[in-house]
């Protein structure tokens, strides 16, 4: 969600700043910009939709800019005001001398704003954005120092940023600075990079420092300045980026998406590397650092997530509770930030995020922790800004994401659930032993599992092909596979617009099934196992409403084929590890219809990877 880069140092800046913001493209926007320091004054272009506009927009300036080694640049994902040029990013104060690029939003941008306007500020854009261009402009014209200027600046500021600033009066000279918005300043020899994420800079640098929030930063090509608000001087802390340049090609794939669910079978092997050895062996999970008595005495869990991590937190409580009998409580992020929730320091706050800057679950994890609760992270990113607030923290390890729709991730995510519940449930030995065997038994062999899927993706992109025509799907479960049925549905959604909803089987006859006839699919994902009987009862009411009937099941059961127009079958598995195989078909069905539909993929329409704001 929005992403900006910046450089200063001694090479040419504008395909440093094009090519950090192709790498920042994953993360969602509609709209893009550049400015770059010139010998006479700071240019500024802009553009609506796709960098490929920027870089015509800038072709016939090339030149010109060749020369210039300082610039900071911008991908726009509307917030305030329409994705127009006008709107795009950098801003600039009255007379163009001061340029910024901006992630998050001002809240009090509308005080801000009337206030400077009765100072003669004249405003281009409808952004939040520009109010501060024009207040650090006001303020420099007072104090004469850019530093001096945003630190005064930032301090009536509310709301959240990170932002990259520069002035023509002060010469090679990128100020940057953030406040619960994330920022990553690359070290390289007499030059530095500013980024929101690390795949912007990973090719030039590893040497990386990440500003803690109101730290001002000011990058010279030799030198760096670290601040707090108040002018301050700090030490930066150099750290070594734990990443490879290599991660981001689509190595064959026509779409990150695509690669990203065949790497799920080495995403589970990976995880379980170290952690579970055989069946029969404990689980290590040296990362959760709550001591085990305590463990053996929780009497109750909180998880905290958005969308796609929110199905991975509704699966967790499920087996955590199953395998536990520890009470999980779930909820949405956005939600649990404004109620007065009950939690303490004898509660286990669990934060689950692809991201780990999903601002909404940030918040989240901090007002938890100012009470007292143990925080743990189920992330994959432990270099976010929610690992560094976790007492535990379990890194997923899937890898960089690419694809706006998460696939990988949700599978990892899935996968250390399963760890730390069988972690806590040897802990609590609230689980037969037999029982945990099978399970790690049946967590051993997913990945080729998921690898039998993949080989036969041909019936699932048959079965894509023939549904894609429909304007809404319903999809049906029951029991585990209930958030499967909401994962499923939303991947379907978020890619190809097609209207789809995941329901608990049970609650079709109390108002869905008034949506039945005979151009409605419905797809029941219909594992064997407890609730299996009765998902197809449900299945045979939607069909007796002339629903078009899918079935995506690990059953032979030849009456099945009179029930469902089509069927999809996966390999064997307990019912309580099936949300992980189930997941697979989904999401390749999802894919191929966005596929079929000419969607794209990877950027999907009004989407941002990472959402930094509340
Ligand atoms: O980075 P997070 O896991 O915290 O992100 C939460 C959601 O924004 C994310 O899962 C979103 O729903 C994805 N687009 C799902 O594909």
């Amino acid at each position: 969600m929005c992403g900006i880069v910046g450089y200063v140092g001694k090479k040419p800046v504008l395909d440093i700043l094009l090519d950090g913001l192709e790498q920042l493209e994953y993360r969602g926007y509609d709209s893009s910009g550049v400015a770059i320091k010139c010998p006479d004054a700071i240019k500024v272009y802009k553009a609506e939709g796709k960098l490929s506009n920027l870089r015509e927009e800038l072709a016939p300036h090339a030149y010109e800019l060749a020369k210039s080694t300082m610039g900071i640049g911008h991908i726009r994902w509307a917030t305030h005001g329409a994705p127009t040029v006008i709107n795009a990013h950098p801003h600039t104060c009255n007379c163009g001398n001061l340029v910024i690029v901006h992630n998050g939003i001002i809240e009090n941008y509308k005080e801000l704003k009337e206030e400077l306007e009765a100072k003669g500020c004249v405003f281009k854009s409808q952004t939040d954005t520009e109010t501060i261009a024009h207040l650090i402009a006001n303020i420099y014209g007072e104090v004469k120092d850019l530093t001096k200027a945003v630190q005064l600046a930032t301090k009536r500021i509310q709301g959240a940023y990170a932002l990259c600033i520069m002035h023509n009066d002060e010469k090679d000279k990128l100020v940057v600075t953030k406040r619960n918005a994330p920022l990553v300043i690359g070290v390289g020899e007499h030059e530095f990079y500013v980024a929101s994420d690390v795949p912007a800079i990973i090719k030039h640098t590893k040497r990386a420092i990440y500003l803690t929030d109101n730290q001002v930063a000011v990058l010279t090509p030799e030198t760096m300045v670290l601040q707090d608000e108040n002018g301050k001087e700090l030490t930066p802390k150099v750290e070594i980026l734990p990443w490879e340049p290599v991660a981001l090609s689509k190595m064959g794939y026509k779409h990150f998406m695509l690669k990203e669910i065949h790497e799920q079978p080495d995403v589970i092997r990976n995880i379980l590397v170290g952690k579970l050895h055989t069946s029969n062996s404990p689980i290590i999970l040296d990362e959760v650092k709550v001591n085990k008595e305590t463990l053996k005495n929780l009497n109750r869990i909180q998880v905290i997530a958005c969308g796609t991590s929110l199905h991975a937190a509704m699966i967790g409580k499920y087996i955590i509770e199953d395998f536990c009998g520890i009470p999980v409580d779930v909820e949405a992020s956005s939600e649990y930030i404004y109620r007065k929730t009950v939690t303490d320091e004898h509660t286990l706050v669990i934060g689950v995020s692809q991201s780990g800057e999903t601002a909404d679950t940030l918040t989240a994890i901090k007002q938890s922790k100012a009470r007292g609760s143990h925080i743990l992270i189920i992330t994959n990113r432990p270099d976010s800004a929610m690992a560094r607030e976790a007492d535990s923290l379990i890194p997923v390890s899937a890898g960089i994401e690419v694809s706006v729709a998460a696939t990988k991730s949700y599978i990892a995510q899935l996968t250390s659930f399963y760890l730390l519940a069988l972690y806590m449930a040897e802990i609590k030995s609230s689980m037969p032993a037999d029982k945990l065997t099978e399970l790690k038994s049946g967590l051993l062999t997913l990945p080729q599992k998921i690898e039998q899927i993949l080989a036969h993706k041909e019936n699932i992109q048959k079965c894509a092909r023939k549904y894609s025509s429909t304007r809404d799907f319903i999809y049906i479960a029951r029991g585990i596979n209930y958030p499967t049925a909401l994962e499923g549905a939303l991947k379907l959604k978020e890619i190809s617009y097609i209207n789809a909803t995941g329901y608990p089987a049970g609650e079709l006859k109390h108002g869905p099934i008034a949506m039945l006839d005979e151009t409605m699919p419905v797809l029941s994902i219909l594992m064997k196992g407890s609730v299996y009987e009765k998902l197809l009862s449900n299945s045979e009411e939607a069909k007796a409403r002339n629903a078009r009937m899918i079935a995506l099941t690990n059953s032979d059961d030849e009456k099945l084929d009179d029930l469902f127009d089509y069927i999809i079958r996966v390999p064997e598995i307990e019912e309580l590890l099936s949300p992980i195989i189930a997941m697979i078909p989904l999401q390749l069905m999802a894919y191929y219809i966005a596929e079929f539909l000419g969607k794209d993929v990877d950027q999907p329409r009004n989407l941002a990877k990472s959402v930094t704001v509340e």
